[in-house]
């Protein structure tokens, strides 16, 4: 049976998208078998940054109401080996309840070594549904007090809808940004704010968004994509340290 991971967020437009492909591609490089899950009913963009849009014809919703065999919506990505998505629906209308979540979770698990699954913003019925079938959840948030403030609020709902087991991972770190923005004296004090351990910190690389506008892979050099190889590695029970932060 493969790890379910929910990748959420207390706060839109973190980079949830952007950690769900990027660990996808860690995963893939070390060898794993990968389905992505995009939750993101009616804003799912996942498509465009794997590249399987053209391709699309069915996605989660059709599933569901049976109009596609499970198998019909899983799109392979050309780009990254054994790597394979699950859209979103095209409508928000369309949020599958949390129960069916957790029987497709299970059911998808025993194809993949992992499952990942791209949250929504907000913590409406499509967080509810995105974390249903998780065993684990990566709050995502950026170093900033606002983002914190939300992320403990997130841990505490992931703990009422039965997901204890939570790790943080601070996105869009810049050391400059940090020391000038001056909100926090270092990184414990981030982490203290948030109540969640950390597992990860990515920093701020514009390769990582140009790669996804493009719908291409992060170059596997970037830093962006040797942290998410650091992450990864973490995920799958490896004692590697976090980067030196000074790099970023
Ligand atoms: N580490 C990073 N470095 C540079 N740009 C980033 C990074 N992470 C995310 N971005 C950019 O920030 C924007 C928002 O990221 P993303 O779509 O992944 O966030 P999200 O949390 O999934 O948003 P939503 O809540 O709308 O689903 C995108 O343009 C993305 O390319
Ligand atoms: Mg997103």
């Amino acid at each position: 049976m493969g790890a379910v991971t929910v990748i959420t967020s207390g706060k839109g437009g973190v980079g949830k998208s952007t950690v769900s492909a990027g660990l996808a591609a860690a995963f893939s490089a070390r060898g794993r078998r990968v389905l992505l899950i995009d939750c993101d009913a009616g804003l799912g963009c996942l498509d465009h940054i794997l590249g399987v849009a053209e391709q699309r014809v069915f996605d989660l919703a059709d599933i569901v109401s049976g109009r596609a065999e499970p198998a019909d919506a899983v799109y392979a990505c050309g780009t990254l080996p054994n790597v394979f998505l699950l859209p979103a629906p095209g409508s928000q209308e369309d949020v599958v309840s949390p129960a069916i979540m957790k029987q497709l979770t299970e059911a998808f698990s025993k194809y993949y070594d992992h499952i990942l699954i791209d949250c929504p913003a907000g913590v409406g019925n499509g967080f509810a549904s995105a974390v249903a079938g998780a065993q684990r959840a990566l709050v995502v948030s950026t170093p900033d007090p606002v983002c914190l403030r939300n992320s403990n609020r997130t841990r505490q709902l992931l703990e009422q809808l039965g997901v204890p087991q939570q790790r943080m991972v601070i996105n869009r770190f810049s050391s400059r940004n940090f020391r000038l923005q001056g909100f926090y004296p270092d990184l414990d004090t981030v982490i203290d704010a948030a109540g969640i351990r950390l597992i990860a910190v990515i920093p701020e690389d514009p390769l990582l968004a140009a790669a996804a506008a493009r719908s291409e892979p992060a170059p596997a050099n970037c830093p962006g994509a040797l942290a998410f190889g650091r992450l990864a590695a973490r995920l799958e029970g490896e004692q590697v340290p976090l980067a030196p932060l000074q790099k970023f």
